[in-house]
């Protein structure tokens, strides 16, 4: 067996799953909203799976999501694509980044990967023959700088997988950052891999700004998006890829015998959503924000120090302040067990010298679900108090 997946130990996310059925606690550890979407979406699902095509749709795509594609990141990330040659539809923004991976590095390729990082990063990276080179991302800000870009990059490096905004911080990087990213990129020779699958949940007035579009990253950009977020149906893994012709004839090989297609319902769907009118995004984004804000309000008020959420559907804690004698890990085993909520620790996201003292809580969950961990994590301090 490849010790790549035969020696990942269980993860944190499953110990806490399981912690949290065993407890029944309020889950806010995994990171999934209690709305069902909208409707118009799902009906369209409903009516593509019985009056529309059920055979296998084109290897890149449908024509019409494709074009969909292009025209939503035209409406809203001012990018010029051109649906038949720079866009691909793959079964989830996972599948492509593994395509990515696969299609883009050689045994050997130093792969730069931000921590905390995306579970699914590492082992991929590393079952696809990278070697992988942190850069190391810290409380409250998780801000890069030129000196740890310059640590991390070297005349290898061949990949940089990037995710903007990031997950598990919900910081949401802006024209300074991606412009310094940019210029390591260009000066290393290096494609960037840009996981922006949270690209339109970004709060108080933020819009995201593609990698793509910074000078010189045209022609060495794979930008990947998941309707999955941007509708709030998680389990539809329907992913968007975009790159220049020549890159995305590589990826396409890769997609072509990983999954080769994707389900023509659900890319249907997804082809309406996109050209929703602008008010229905505005509006997932102003109601995940009030729900970030309720839940913040809450852990202030009962003493935790909450550190900022930009984007996602996540918001940390940092203990640091508070002076406990446990780790992030800890806390959130006692917090499961003693007061039936379950968090996830952000250890969990580095792969080497880990952060400790931060907590992640998804809060786009109802008001009442919030409401009740909220009432729950009132004694939680009392001990160390
Ligand atoms: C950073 C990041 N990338 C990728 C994914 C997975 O996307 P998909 O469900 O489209 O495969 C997630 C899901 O949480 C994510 O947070």
């Amino acid at each position: 067996m490849n010790p790549v997946f035969a020696d990942l130990p269980v993860s944190v996310f499953e110990v806490m799953s399981r912690l949290a059925r065993e407890h029944d606690a309020v889950n806010l550890g995994q990171g999934f909203p209690d709305d069902p979407g909208p409707l118009d979406v799902r009906r369209k699902a409903a009516e593509a799976v019985v009056d529309g095509w059920n055979q296998y749709p084109p290897m890149l795509g449908l024509p019409e999501l494709r074009t969909a594609i292009a025209a939503h990141y035209r409406r809203w990330q001012d990018l010029a694509l051109d649906p038949e040659s720079e866009i691909m539809v793959t079964s989830g923004a996972t599948e492509a980044i593994a395509g990515a991976l696969l299609a883009l590095i050689e045994p050997g390729d130093e792969v730069v990967l931000f921590q905390p990082l995306y579970d699914a990063y590492l082992p991929l990276v590393r079952r696809a023959g990278g070697v992988p080179r942190f850069v190391r991302l810290e409380p409250p800000g998780w801000r890069f700088s030129e000196e740890l870009l310059a640590r991390a990059f070297s005349p290898k490096t061949r990949v940089v997988l990037f995710n903007n905004p990031l997950n598990p911080t919900g910081t949401v990087f802006g024209r300074a950052d991606i412009e310094l990213l940019a210029r390591f990129c260009e000066r290393s020779g290096a494609v960037a891999l840009c996981d922006e699958v949270w690209e339109h949940v970004v709060f108080d007035g933020r819009r995201h700004l593609p990698l793509i579009a910074m000078p010189g990253m045209r022609e060495r950009t794979v930008k990947i998006g998941s309707a999955g977020k941007i509708f709030s149906l998680t389990g539809w893994k329907v992913g968007f890829v975009c790159a220049a012709p020549a890159l995305l004839r590589v990826l396409a090989k890769a997609h072509q015998f990983i999954t080769f297609t994707t389900p023509p319902n659900l890319q249907a769907a997804v082809a309406y959503g996109l050209g929703k009118a602008d008010d229905y995004f505005d509006t997932m984004r102003s109601d995940f924000a009030r729900s970030r804000d309720r839940f913040a309000d809450g852990l202030r008020s009962l003493g935790f120090p909450v550190l900022e959420a930009q984007g996602t559907y996540f918001l940390n804690i940092d203990l640091a302040p508070l002076g406990l004698n446990e780790d992030d890990e800890g806390f959130c085993r006692r917090l499961v067990a003693e007061h039936r909520v379950a968090a996830i620790p952000v250890s969990a996201f580095y792969a080497a010298d880990p952060i400790r003292s931060v907590v992640r809580f998804c809060f786009a969950k109802r008001d009442q679900t919030l409401d009740a961990a909220l009432d729950r994590l009132a004694g939680a301090l009392r001990r160390t108090a």
